[in-house]
This record gives C-alpha cells, structure tokens and sequence, in this order.
C-alpha cells in the first residue's frame, strides 16, 4: 500500500533529494503533476517501469465526485467499484490520471491527497479490510464512564489561550518542523522541555526523547507512572512534525499551525492542568508527540511496533491531528475508519455524559490519514476526534498558509478537544475501586489525586 503525496504541493521532478530518498525508504510512491512514472524510476540506472493501471481505495463521498466528473477526469471509462468496505470504496484508473483525480479531490474534499494508491487489487482489498478490521483483543472495554467530579474538576481549568500561545510558539519559532529539518529537531526538544516543565514537583513523571532508527527528529513521550495497573497503558499522542510543499527549502515555511500544531498544543494543555492538580491515574497515562507522520506514519508505526513487542497493554489511544479550525457545525467529528467501534461509541458516550454542551458528527478519511491508523493496524484500540467533517476541514495545511490567522488567531476550537481529551484520560485511567470495609466501617474511597497535589 502506498499513500499518495501528490495534491497540488508536490512534484517528483522538484523533488529535493533528501526528502526523495526518505520516500524511498518509508516505501512511498509519489506522484506529481504530469509524473507517468514510479518514485524508483527517478533514480539514476532505475529501469523504467511502465504501468498504465492502479488500484486505489477512497472514501464513498469521494468516489461519487469522481464518477460524477468521469468525463473530465478520465481515459478509462467508466469508472466502477470493484470493492467496497462501508464507507471505502476500491477502484481500478488509469495512472496518468492521478494527478486530476489528486485535483479533483483536493478541490471538493479538501483531501490531500485524499486516497491510497495500491500495486494490484489484492493489495487494495487488504486496505479495505484494515479500514473496518475488528480489534485484536475483542471483548469489553475494560473502563467504564463513572468520574464524573473527577472530569468536572479538570474540566473547568483548561485554557483556550494557553492553546493558543503554543500553536503560536510551535509555528513562529519552529516554523518548518519537517522531520528532516534540524528546526524539527528543536521543536521535539522544547516540546520535552515544555511538558517536563508541568512536570516539576512530579519526580515520578517522565519527559523523554524517543529516538527513531532511519531519521533525526525524535519523538518525544511524557508517561505518568498508574498507581495500581501500571502494566495497563492509555496513549493520548499527536504528531509533531509538519510539511509544506519544498519543505526542505529553508525557504519554504511548514508552520502547521493546524497541522498539528494544534493537536500538540491541546495535548500540553491536558498534560499542564492535569499535572498541576495532581491528577495519579490507575492505568499508566503516556502522552505522545510523535516525529515523521507527514511522511507515512513513521515514527507512529515505529513507537506501536515498540509497544507490541513489549509487555505492557495499550487499552486505548486517542490521536489529536488538527484542532484548530472551526469548520462545521457540529463541535467535533469522530472519524469512524481505521478507529475502534467499542471505543468511538464509548468516546461519544463520554462527550453525552459529561460534556453536555459538546456536539458531535461521525466521518471518515477513507484511507489511514494519522497515527491513530499505525496503532489500529496492529491491534489497538484506537480514537480520533477531529476539528470538522471531511471536506470542511481546513484547507490551508500543508502549506505556507497554515499559521495561526487560519484559526482566527484563537483557542476556542481546539479548548474543546482538551477537553475531550481530558476527560477520555480521565475516565480510561481511573476504575471506581470498591470500597475498603475495616471493621464493618469502610474506610473512604480510592483517590486518584496524588499526595502532592497543591
Ligand atoms: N492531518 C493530516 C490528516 C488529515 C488531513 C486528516 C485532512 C483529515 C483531513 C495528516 O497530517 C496528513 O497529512 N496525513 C497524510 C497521510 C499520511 C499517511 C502521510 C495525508 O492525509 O495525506
Ligand atoms: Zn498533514
């Protein structure tokens, strides 16, 4: 499976040669704007492959668009599915026309570039099944929704500015975060140091660098020790790094202050208010920045590997990719594909129960558009809530354009997705523990505030 990096921000003839090589080793195919040809076939001694057939698989929305425009899109016609997944859709072109269908989407969906491209039609058929593919442990979740005045004390403190200074000093000061840039690099380091910060007083609480094997930028993971299931792991993560058309270019800004500027700074927004009223989950909380999404879901897929690999058991991961910009009328969308049903239906009981001003909608990518794909590929549960139904997102990432003027130069947006992400932690963490009786009496109830707590 290959994702297309194509849209309008990229050309394999322009391509510098870092971020060429990097594609070739994460097993990208690109495809730019009159690119007949593989990746591969850009380098030098290469055999020119020609191939005038693809699969791709795509969202239905999408994929309506394209039937609709066939007469302008295509030379093969018509264009049929040849599988469908619930809202995915597998279909056979004509190579020479990614780059119009690429345009078509980019222009209707706001999708960059909106689907994935695959060899043969077995290939596309196991993207079809990864989409909807039920969780490896099955079974009932293993939290319920009952902390309900632990939500509530959180809840009340978050800041949308806070948010919005971070978006602010992430896409000013670190304003290319393209996990090749050495700014990128420096970006991984003020996140740890930022996070470690909200940790002090805390010695239990970690800030670390997580170093990858094929590239420079780090991701970084904050881990808050669970005082009785520390064996037990909630992932709370979004992606550090940004990118922009020539992004290699100092020239070239990548401020992505949508994306996912946005997604970190509501991240450290939990982290901060939660740490500073000595919030001990039961269940080990980590916090996850993770480097090289933009280029094929690296240094996620690397950090989920880790984990499968390991002991410990990840219960649940929420992923936080684009908070900031308001662009539908529901409050936040749950994306439904490459996500975990048990843990959407619990996400949206939990928004119902304790967020009750909070409306939600349900849509999909169509193909595994952030790091919530990496881990649910390997098994886990995973959720994604996201800033506005596909196609009303906002359609400056990836660009020069994404800075925090895009947003209104506001938090509001994004305060309610730490919110969310507040009280997801809170309610996947911490179990109600039964009562202690000493004597016939009981004993008083498990807190789950630390004995630091101010
Ligand atoms: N934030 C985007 C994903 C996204 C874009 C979700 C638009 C919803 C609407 C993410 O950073 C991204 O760009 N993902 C890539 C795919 C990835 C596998 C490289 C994409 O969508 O092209
Ligand atoms: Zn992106």
């Amino acid at each position: 499976m290959h994702c297309l990096l194509s849209c309008r921000h990229f050309s394999l003839r322009r391509l510098p040669a870092p971020f060429l090589s990097a594609a070739m080793m994460s097993g990208l195919i690109l495809w730019g704007p009159g690119a007949e040809a593989r990746a591969s076939d850009a380098l030098p001694g290469a055999a020119l492959v020609e191939e005038s057939s693809l699969w791709i698989t795509i969202g239905a929305d999408a994929f309506a668009r394209l039937q609709a425009e066939h007469g302008l899109i295509f030379r093969n016609q018509p264009l049929q599915a040849v599988a469908r997944q619930g809202e995915v859709v597998a279909t056979r072109i004509d190579s020479r026309d990614l780059e119009r269908i690429s345009r078509v989407i980019h222009q209707s969906h706001h999708r960059c570039p909106g689907f994935l491209a695959h060899d043969s039609l077995e290939e596309a058929q196991e993207a079809l099944l990864q989409s909807a593919r039920p969780q490896l442990g099955g079974g009932a979740l293993p939290f319920e929704i009952d902390q309900p005045a632990l939500v509530a004390s959180l809840d009340g403190l978050l800041q949308g500015d806070e948010i919005l200074e971070t978006i602010e000093t992430l896409s000013t000061d670190f304003n290319n975060r393209y996990y090749q840039h050495p700014s990128g690099q420096n970006a991984a380091q003020w996140i740890r140091d930022l996070w470690a910060g909200y940790a002090f007083g805390r010695p239990e609480v970690t800030s670390e660098l997580f170093s990858h094997s094929g590239w420079a930028q780090p991701s970084v993971i904050l881990t808050i020790p669970g005082s009785t299931k520390p064996d037990e792991v909630v992932v709370l993560g979004g992606h550090l790094d940004s990118i922009s058309s020539g992004s290699s270019n100092p020239d070239f800004l990548a401020p992505g202050a949508d994306d996912n500027a946005s997604g970190i700074a509501t991240l450290s927004e939990v982290i901060r208010i939660a740490l500073a009223q000595g919030f001990t989950p039961q269940r080990t909380v980590k916090f996850i920045g993770y480097a090289a999404e933009e280029v094929g879901l690296r240094g996620s897929q690397e950090i989920a590997d880790t984990f499968q690999a390991g002991s410990d058991d990840v219960v649940a991961v929420l992923q936080l990719d684009m908070t900031g910009f308001n662009g539908s009328t529901n409050d936040l969308t749950l994306i439904s594909d490459f996500t975990d049903s048990a843990l959407n239906t619990f996400l949206g009981s939990l928004i119902d129960t304790h967020l009750t001003d909070l409306t939600w909608n349900t849509s999909f990518c169509g193909y595994g558009c952030s790091d919530h794909a990496a881990w649910h590929n390997r098994g886990f549960r995973a959720v994604f809530p996201f800033e506005a139904t596909f196609g009303q997102h906002n359609g400056s990432i990836h660009s020069t354009s994404d800075t925090v003027g895009t947003l209104s130069n506001s938090g509001e947006h994004a305060v309610k997705f730490a919110r969310v992400a507040s009280a997801f932690m809170v309610e996947t963490s911490v179990d109600v523990v039964p009562p202690i009786f000493v004597d016939g009496f009981e004993s008083g109830d498990t807190s789950a505030w630390s004995s630091t707590a101010p």
